[in-house]
């Protein structure tokens, strides 16, 4: 039997499901707002041991003042970080794996602007990749190695329907969402036969300082509580690519497969731009 064959099947892995989050370890980067908030409140309500990483620190002592120890809830912990910095991410990534093995991090630092081909801004299109997608593969790069080294453990990245296909204003956000799917898609194939759990996250709207800036009416948004519920429900059901709200991402999941012409036309009708 060639060594290719003792490995475990792909086809057989799953991620394993992560429910019961009591005395789990979790590390979300890009916590001092919006969706990555929600998510590390939703965690230190569950009982798991958060870590909280942004760059505004005193946005995330105040999450850390509002979640206390008692009972059944951990202090949560909050290391400042800013992803574009990979010596940076390093060393906090060594800073949390000091305290315990990791179970699950969660990449969920963003930058957005509306951008369009009329005015081009390549410092904030270099900002827009520095951030979404370079900062996913720096905290890849930092936590990897350890997930692999444990034998457990699962990262999780927050992508967007913005990286399914071409939209209005999505110049310089669009093209970083579709690289960060296809290297977390890409992730899961490398990491799932070693057993580790890696996931996409697809969002609609979601109500948080990243999309008050729209001035248009955002259908079926949500607020940040609704998506980390809808998140941690599908990490329990062990889901790689993780949308919401189905009612609108299933739209734009079938709007991907029409003809370039017919999805432009329908595009810019229902955009009106
Ligand atoms: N809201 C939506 O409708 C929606 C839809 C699809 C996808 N998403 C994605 O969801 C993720 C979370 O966004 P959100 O809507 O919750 O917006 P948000 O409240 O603005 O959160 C963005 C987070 O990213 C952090 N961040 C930005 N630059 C960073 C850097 N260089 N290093 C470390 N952290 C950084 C921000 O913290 P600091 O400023 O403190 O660093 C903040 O905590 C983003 O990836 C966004 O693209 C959002």
């Amino acid at each position: 039997m060639s060594a290719a064959d003792t490995r475990p099947s792909l086809w057989r892995s799953a991620n394993p499901p992560l429910r019961d989050w009591r005395g789990l370890r979790v590390w979300v980067v890009g916590a001092s707002s919006g969706i990555g908030e929600a998510c590390a409140h939703a965690w230190w309500q569950a009982g798991a041991h958060v870590t909280v990483s942004a760059r505004q620190a005193d946005a995330l002592q105040r999450f850390v003042d509002a979640h206390p120890a008692d009972e059944q809830h951990h202090a949560v912990r909050a290391e400042s970080l800013d992803v574009t910095d990979l010596a940076a991410c390093r060393a906090v990534a060594e800073r949390v794996l000091a305290a315990g093995t990791i179970d699950l991090v969660l990449f969920c630092a963003g930058h957005y602007k509306a951008m369009r081909a009329t005015a081009m801004d390549v410092p904030d299109i270099a900002k827009h990749n520095a951030v979404n997608y370079m900062g996913a593969v720096h905290l890849s790069a930092a936590i990897v190695p350890a997930l692999l080294a444990q034998g457990h453990g699962h990262i999780s990245f927050i992508s967007s329907v913005a990286g399914f296909r071409g939209l209005p204003n999505g110049l310089a956000y669009g093209p970083t969402k579709a690289a960060l799917t296809h290297w977390a898609q890409t992730l899961y194939i490398d990491l799932a036969p070693h057993g580790i759990g890696v996931s996409v996250v697809h969002p609609g709207f979601v109500q948080t300082p990243l999309t008050a800036q729209n001035e248009f009416k955002m259908p079926a948004i949500i607020t940040p509580t609704e998506a980390a519920q809808a998140m941690m429900g599908d990490w329990a059901r062990g889901v790689f690519e993780i949308h919401y709200p189905k009612r609108f991402t299933r739209v734009l999941k079938a709007l991907r497969c029409l003809p370039h012409r017919l999805y432009c036309w329908i595009v810019l009708r229902a955009t009106g731009l």
